[in-house]
Order: C-alpha cells, then sequence, then structure tokens
C-alpha cells in the first residue's frame, strides 16, 4: 500500500492569477485552479505571473490590483488557501536593468528571484547570469532546470549552478514523468544527489497543466523518505517566502 504523506504543500511556481499572462484568461478557470490545488492538498500558493522584456511585462501596480482582487474573490472560495505573490522572470540581458529599476520582481518581499530561460540555452550563458544577478544581491530559483538542454544532457551542471548559489526547482508533473523518462530519470538523479531545493506545479490551467503535486509527493515519500518531500515541497518554500538561507 502506498504511504500517504500526512503535510500540507506550498506550491512555489503557480500561473493561477488570472488575465496577467498565458495563464487563466478568466475567473472561473481560476477557481477550478483552486479547489484542485484544495483537493490537492495545497495550502499556500505563489502566483507567479510571466515577466518577458517586451511580451509580458504588467506593471507592478496594475499586477498587485488584480492579486488583492484575485484574493478577494478567493477568500469566499478557498478560505484555506494563502496567496503570495511573485513573478517568473524570463532572463535576456534587459533584465538586470529592469531588476535595478523595479524592486518587485522578486518572490514576496524577499530577494529571490525565479528565473526562467529558453530551453537551448547555453550553459555558458546560463552560468553567467547566474552570477550576474548574484551580484546584485538577488538568490535566483531557476524555474523547471529539467527544462533547459544542456542541464540536461549533464546533471553535474545543475550541481554547479547549486554550488554557486542558485536554488534548484523543477516541475512536480516533471518529477513523475509528465515530461518523459528521460526528464524523470534526470531528476531522481537530481534527487539523489539532493540537488533539487524547491518543487513547484507550474500550473497554467485546470486541465492538462493543473496544479496537482500529490502523485509527486508519494513518489519522494517512496522512493526517498517523508521529510525529504517535506523540504522540498513546503519547508525550503516556507523559507523562500520568509526570505530566509536554505539548508544545505
Ligand atoms: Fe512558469
Amino acid at each position: 500500500m502506498r504511504k500517504l504523506t500526512t503535510f500540507h504543500y506550498v506550491d512555489i511556481h503557480s500561473h493561477i492569477l488570472y488575465g496577467v499572462d498565458d495563464g487563466p484568461d478568466n475567473i472561473e478557470t481560476s477557481i477550478e485552479m483552486m479547489k484542485i490545488a484544495y483537493d490537492e492538498g495545497i495550502r499556500k500558493i505563489v502566483a507567479t505571473p510571466h515577466y518577458h522584456p517586451g511580451k509580458c511585462t504588467m506593471g507592478y501596480e496594475q499586477l498587485r490590483r488584480n492579486f488583492e482582487l484575485f484574493k478577494e474573490q478567493m477568500k469566499d472560495v478557498c478560505p484555506e488557501i494563502e496567496l503570495a505573490l511573485g513573478r517568473e522572470i524570463y532572463y535576456t540581458s534587459d533584465i538586470l536593468d529592469d531588476l535595478e529599476a523595479q524592486a518587485h520582481l522578486t518572490m514576496e518581499d524577499s530577494k529571490y528571484i525565479l528565473i526562467e530561460y529558453h530551453p537551448t540555452v547555453e550553459y555558458s550563458y546560463l552560468r553567467t547570469s547566474i552570477s550576474n544577478v548574484m551580484q546584485m544581491g538577488y538568490t535566483p530559483v531557476i524555474a523547471h532546470i529539467e527544462r533547459y538542454m544542456c542541464v540536461l544532457e549533464d546533471w553535474k551542471l545543475a550541481l554547479e549552478l547549486k554550488n554557486m548559489g542558485a536554488v534548484i526547482q523543477v516541475n512536480a508533473g516533471s518529477v513523475i514523468g509528465d515530461s518523459g523518462s528521460k526528464v524523470k530519470k534526470f531528476i531522481k538523479r537530481l534527487l539523489k544527489e539532493e540537488i533539487v531545493d524547491v518543487i513547484g506545479t507550474d500550473a497554467h490551467s485546470n486541465g492538462r497543466r493543473s496544479p496537482r503535486i500529490q502523485e509527486c509527493a508519494k513518489y519522494i515519500c517512496r522512493k526517498f523518505d517523508e521529510d525529504y518531500a517535506k523540504a522540498l515541497l513546503r519547508d525550503n518554500a516556507e523559507r523562500i517566502l520568509k526570505g530566509e538561507y536554505l539548508e544545505d
């Protein structure tokens, strides 16, 4: 019999907020996503709308307004789930200027920033970008590291990035094989080597990309142990939101 997890989850990466990016475009879908998240055992969600220079750059004031309205609307739907606000930043060279100009691209009010890249990003570019944002005083959380071909081909590069000070995030669906067996095997290796820091759903909808996390939690409990699952699915996310350091 499968061991059931006995704790709740914090989803550090979610496109649940409607009308701001390629996530849901109406409140009904956001509500459906919220209900799925609740049933999955998620009790805190960080909305991380895309920030992509030239493509998706809703200003902070407007985003905060949308978020507060969303929070108000969700109070009646699912009062048990707490909501926080972050961004998922697509790294380009413009990002450094943007980070300097606006203080609100971080996860809540911390110094952690969630960064994504093109899947075919070159490793040297990835490494330099991590070093650049760290020099500015931010701690980069690399979104879904399993998506970058250069790292997927050589898991030790993920370790190198972690050793530089980056936080490593993987998607819950990828852990259990939704992105194929090669990716699943890659993540299993990262988990074995204790390279992964945090797991999020990266949910975009109430359909194929919905906020599912429970199967992933069960998988980690089964293959590793519950303490590891707690760290990856709850505790490290909490630390990030509080701006605390993650434990080695
Ligand atoms: Fe995302």
